[in-house]
């Protein structure tokens, strides 16, 4: 099948591997001419250091390229996502699947990315978010990976799970693509603040705590926006979580610990040099708990230190010290 791959950062890099492994025929598009330039020249992306790129993988900055795609793959940081849906919309051939692989929601609209997509490239095209636990650097290594292609289109999210699927590459198919994608975005605010704990020198009590108190809040609201509560605690729920909040590749716990540490925030988020997609989610999940009237203690907590300048310590005895309360909401009612 003819592939193309929007966004040659590592996600969009390890991915177009995959889908070549698999046989088709992968373009991956770059936002900027140097750095298709790069990739050609060197045989390498600079973010997976070490891994060679097939061969075989063809590398533009023109986005012509989706022209004659079964799929296209947008692979952009969250806030690039509807300016490249945009200039997306005017080459497509019709009925082209489109697979969302990025992890946020938008600032203003608070749109997820499926939605951000489709709302730019009209009716007629099947859209798909994958998403799960999976660092670019362990999928361009080969290292056994899972994740789940969602979307209300069952034949497209079966298409996107045959597409992607290898021996090392396990794809589950699931038709909750709110929950898929909400989860994906609001875990990264929970692994910025797992990452300021680190930091701090709190230890593994503390961390478990904000990961299973975390996953109840972000299900909570992902649940009040039509999520189901099971894809919470599923690969691109607790999964991701779990990958995010321990691994040194993530992003957003690389910066928290920035911050945890001393760091002033935009120091700090200059400092990892790629897109901390937790520190936009923040804003834009306490604007949804907001309007919706779910109670999202850390959340809150994270934007009061991202946002407002609050420090860390004083943020962790405020969370310590709310009123006592049942673990389990429906308890004894
Ligand atoms: N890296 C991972 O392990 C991983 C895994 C799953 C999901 N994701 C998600 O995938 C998305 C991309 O992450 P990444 O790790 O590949 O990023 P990256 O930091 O490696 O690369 C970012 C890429 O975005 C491009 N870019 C910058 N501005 C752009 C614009 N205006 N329009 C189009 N492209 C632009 C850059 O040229 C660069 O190639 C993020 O939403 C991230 O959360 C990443």
């Amino acid at each position: 099948m003819k592939i193309s791959v929007l966004g040659s950062g590592g996600w969009g890099t390890a991915l177009a591997m995959v889908l070549l492994e698999n046989g088709h025929d992968v373009t991956l598009w770059s936002y900027s001419e140097r750095e298709s330039q790069v990739l050609r020249e060197t045989g390498e992306n600079p973010m997976l250091g070490g891994v060679a790129l097939p061969r075989e993988m063809h590398f533009t900055n023109d986005m012509s390229c989706v022209k004659g795609c079964e799929a296209v793959v947008l692979a952009t940081p969250s806030f690039a996502v509807r300016e490249t849906a945009r200039k997306l919309s005017a080459l497509l051939d019709p009925g082209t699947v489109l697979v969302s692989v990025s992890k946020g929601i938008e600032k203003d609209t608070s749109l997820t990315l499926t939605e951000v997509i489709a709302s730019e490239v009209g009716a007629g095209f099947p859209i798909v978010a994958l998403s799960g636990p999976s660092h670019a650097e362990e999928v361009g290594r080969r290292v056994p990976t899972t994740v789940v292609s969602a979307s209300r289109d069952q034949h497209a999210a079966e298409l996107v799970q045959d597409l992607f699927m290898n021996e090392r590459f396990r794809v589950y198919a699931s038709d909750d693509v709110v929950g898929v994608e909400l989860a994906a975005a609001l875990k990264n605010v929970i692994a910025l603040s797992a990452g300021v704990c680190d930091g701090m020198g709190f230890g593994d009590n503390t961390k478990a705590a904000l990961m299973t108190r975390g996953l109840t809040e972000i299900a909570r609201l992902g649940e009040a926006l039509g999520g189901r509560k099971e894809t919470f605690a599923g690969l691109a729920g607790v999964g991701d979580l779990i990958v995010t909040c321990t691994s040194m590749h993530s992003r957003n716990r690389r910066c928290g610990i920035l911050i945890g540490k001393g760091a002033g925030v935009d120091e700090a988020v200059k400092e990892i040099g790629a897109v901390v997609e937790g520190y936009y989610a923040a804003a834009t999940a306490k604007a949804l708990a907001e309007k919706t009237g779910v109670e999202m203690p850390i959340t809150e907590a994270a934007y009061q230190v991202l946002y407002c300048g609050k420090d860390p310590r004083a943020v962790i005895t405020e969370l310590m010290t709310r009123a006592k309360k049942h673990e389990i909401e429906e308890s004894w009612v």
